[in-house]
């Protein structure tokens, strides 16, 4: 299969727009591009058309006998299989047609590719143009072509042309559409600083992590008994810079390598978001290249699809960590329906409070399920609110009174607190409500794939219990391993290639958004 070239057509812009936006931190907007096209007279714009779609375009503007390379562009799952090459070498032919005698550009000094892309079809560096990019103040290489009418000129055009339409003929993306949104070879850089973990991951092709560091700032928030916002934000900036260039060293890889920068835009502590955000517009400014928001809880779920090639969805999730307790019903790629939440404490924080109230020291969750193993879950009857409600959200505050309550009612009555069996008997509440609403929302979605995602998934108990009111179902029980249900980089990876892949980037303006829902 092959791709060919044809001038651009109005029709042609929804997918302009896409390749645009998935190669540029400032896309040009729907707005420059009409203006483009109604100026045909002085205006060359030309897209590389294929059985998938558009997979890149060029402009180039006339002035007399000069002319101007105003924007060029490939699509990320077609890049580095000549579609570029060919786009320069029809906008050059279509050139020395329209009696143009030298081609100008210019190019960002961080965009390596590009630079050897039009040295090899004969363009040479001539200059700088300072701060010639508003967004970055950065300086542009200018670059030019000699004569395009002399007879070495015309030699080396002819056999560059000859070769670019050599590559357009053989261009093939040989998978299947489908297969292409999964798989493709993009290098993604992903930076997650929503809480108290800096992390950062390299990831090829959204599956092939090369990379996943992660900086816990843990001990320091333990004698608070809990995260504390200003010493979070604190330690992020202290470690961002080490943890980066950390993954990108043990990934093997430099910046230039890259395709694109990912970050968590939210939900989470918002000073926290800043130090991760700023730094990746940082690095997407200095690079040029395109910047990816990712959304927490997305991420937790992504850890499965990272761990199990058959996570695919329609599935429902389950995130469950120190901040976030949800139940989400994904139908298809990109799609989330928030179906329920907490209405007050996350899970996770319910397991640090009863945790601290039981002098298990912080974070709670592990020391607590480990105890749990050795008490009775019948000893005492704790609540399980709203498990009988016919929505899908949740509330904690009244089990974690209820805990404390019992444990003030025994030490009053001089009796000695088993420790074990209130925390098995805790986690047996919040279990059983988790079970209930996750089974009722796979019936009611339809849907045979189950995730569990967030630092709670780590709970042995609740994992167990799943598994065992699924199995029957022979719906699909879908748990990360431990690295990957804690926060760290690795998940907004996997979520940022499938954004990448829709072309769905943030610009340099982008904020932090703690409260950002899913859906
Ligand atoms: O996802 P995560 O690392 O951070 C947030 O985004 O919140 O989750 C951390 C939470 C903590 O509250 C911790 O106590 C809880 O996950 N956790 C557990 C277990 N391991 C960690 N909770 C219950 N049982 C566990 N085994
Ligand atoms: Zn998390």
């Amino acid at each position: 299969m092959s791709a060919s070239i044809r001038p651009m057509r109005a029709d042609d812009l929804p997918q302009v727009l896409a390749v645009e936006r998935a190669s540029f931190v400032q896309p040009w907007s729907e707005g420059l591009f009409l203006d483009e096209l109604a100026h045909a007279d002085t205006r060359t714009w030309l897209v590389a058309d294929s059985e998938w779609g558009i997979v890149g375009f060029g402009g180039l503007m006339q002035n007399l006998t000069d002319g101007h390379i105003l924007d060029l562009a490939v699509r990320p799952d077609s890049r580095g299989r000549g579609v570029g090459r060919a786009l320069v070498s029809a906008l050059i032919e279509r050139a020395v047609e329209l009696g143009i005698h030298r081609m100008t550009l210019e190019v960002r000094p961080s965009n390596g590719v590009a630079q050897r892309l039009y040295e090899e079809a004969g363009f040479v560096s001539v200059g700088r143009r300072r701060g010639y990019y508003e967004d970055s103040d950065e300086d542009a290489i200018i670059m030019w072509t000699g004569q395009l009418s002399s007879a070495e000129e015309v030699g080396t055009r002819e056999r560059l042309a000859r070769r670019a339409r050599a590559s357009l003929e053989a261009f093939s993306l040989e998978d299947p559409p489908e297969e292409r949104l999964a798989e493709g070879d993009d290098l993604i850089l992903a930076v997650e600083t929503s809480c108290d973990e800096t992390a950062a991951a390299v990831m090829r092709g959204g599956r092939e992590l090369l990379s996943s560091v992660v900086a816990s700032q843990v001990r320091f928030h333990a004698r608070f008994g809990g995260v504390v916002p200003e010493i979070a934000s604190r330690k992020h900036t202290e470690a961002i810079v080490a943890v980066v260039s950390e993954a990108l060293d043990s990934a093997g890889i430099d910046l230039a390598d890259l395709t694109a920068l990912a970050v968590t835009q939210g939900p989470g502590l918002v000073g926290a978001l800043v130090v991760g955000l700023a730094y990746a517009k940082g690095l997407a400014l200095a690079t040029g290249l395109p910047l990816v928001g990712v959304n927490h809880l997305e991420g937790h779920i992504f850890a499965n699809v990272l761990a199990d090639p058959d996570v695919a969805p329609p599935l429902v999730a389950l995130v469950v960590s120190g901040g976030h307790t949800s139940l989400v019903h994904m139908p298809s790629w990109g799609v989330y329906r928030t179906l329920g939440s907490t209405i007050d404490d996350a899970a996770g924080e319910a397991f640090d409070k009863v945790a601290k109230m039981l002098g298990l020291g912080y974070p709670g969750g592990p020391v607590l399920s480990e105890l749990a193993k050795k008490g009775d879950p019948k000893a005492i009857r704790f609540p399980r609110a709203l498990i009988n409600t016919a929505d899908y959200d949740f509330s904690l505050s009244g089990l974690k009174t209820a805990v404390l309550t019992y444990i003030r009612h025994e030490n009053a009555a001089g009796r000695e607190v088993d420790a074990a069996d209130v925390a098995a008997s805790f986690q047996a509440a919040v279990i059983d409500v988790q079970v209930a609403k996750a089974v009722r929302a796979v019936r009611e979605c339809g849907v045979r794939t189950f995730c569990l995602a967030g630092g709670v998934a780590a709970n042995e108990a609740l994992r167990d219990a799943l598994t065992a009111a699924f199995g029957p179902l022979g719906v699909l029980v879908s748990v990360p391993p431990l690295t990957f249900c804690t926060d760290n980089a690795a998940m907004i990876a996997a979520a940022a290639h499938y954004r990448l892949r829709r072309g769905e980037l943030i610009g340099l303006d982008a904020e932090a958004l703690p409260n950002l829902a899913l859906g």
